[in-house]
């Protein structure tokens, strides 16, 4: 298992640079394809939920009023921006109260979390765009099945192995230079064989590629 407890340590001027621009760097791609993904997938969860990896906070407007959010963050300015968008999400809604949210900046691999969120505790878990991130993704899902309560969702909206040889090969050659530009996102991972592995049941899933192959899907704890 890796662990990211690093939140308090001083982040470096890159790192501050990355959260203050990356919403203006994924803002054509998220309104040209994830946004209405994000609101598909988020939308009709209810219960208590635990977001892993929050970022700016991009999908807290999506929840509705029934979600009880648990989002964490390691990243100290992300979770700064997330805190923001917060503060915003009463006057962006002004049909439905906002849902619950609760924000920590820790993150998959930190001894806070295992006290934090007990097993079996909540009803989904959701991951957008970190397994790509996270420094141990089979830890991630296994981490989120522990959580999980029988029958509990673990929602996915992430970039995927291309599934031709050729993007794969593309993938690989351009995952060193990425990595280091996109704060440790990866290129070449599989996502979906890891979920796959741990024994989960699929609800629905959906490929779909833009600029990258990306993957959405459904599954239930059993
Ligand atoms: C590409 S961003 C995606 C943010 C957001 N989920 C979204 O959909 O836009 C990946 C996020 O994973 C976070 N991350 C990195 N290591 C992590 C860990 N060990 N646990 C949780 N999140 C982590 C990063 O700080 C970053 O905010």
């Amino acid at each position: 298992m890796c662990s990211s407890a690093d939140s308090l340590r001083s982040e470096s001027f890159y790192e501050r640079m990355f959260a203050r621009f990356y919403d203006r760097f994924m803002n054509r791609i998220e309104t040209t394809v994830l946004l209405r993904r994000r609101q598909r997938l988020l939308r009709p969860l209810c219960g208590r939920i635990l977001e892993i990896g929050s970022g700016t906070g991009i999908n807290f407007p999506l929840y509705s009023s029934e979600a009880d959010v648990v989002a964490i963050e390691p990243s100290r300015s992300m979770m700064q921006k997330a805190r923001e968008r917060m503060t915003t999400l009463d006057l962006s809604r002004r049909a439905e109260p906002p849902p619950k949210i609760r924000t920590e900046i820790l993150g998959i691999g930190d001894p806070e979390l295992e006290n934090l969120i007990p097993p079996n505790s909540v009803d989904a878990v959701v991951f957008t765009l970190v397994l790509c991130t996270v420094p141990d993704p089979e830890y991630a899902i296994r981490f989120a099945k522990s959580r999980l309560k029988k029958g509990g969702k673990l929602l996915l909206l992430e970039h995927v192995l291309a599934e031709s040889s050729a993007g794969r090969i593309l993938q690989k050659t351009l995952n060193p230079f990425w990595k280091r530009f996109a704060q440790g996102c990866h290129l070449d991972r599989d996502p979906i064989s890891i979920v796959r592995s741990e024994g989960f049941r699929l609800l629905e899933a959906d490929r779909f590629r833009n600029t990258l192959p990306f993957y959405q899907a459904i599954y239930e704890s059993i």
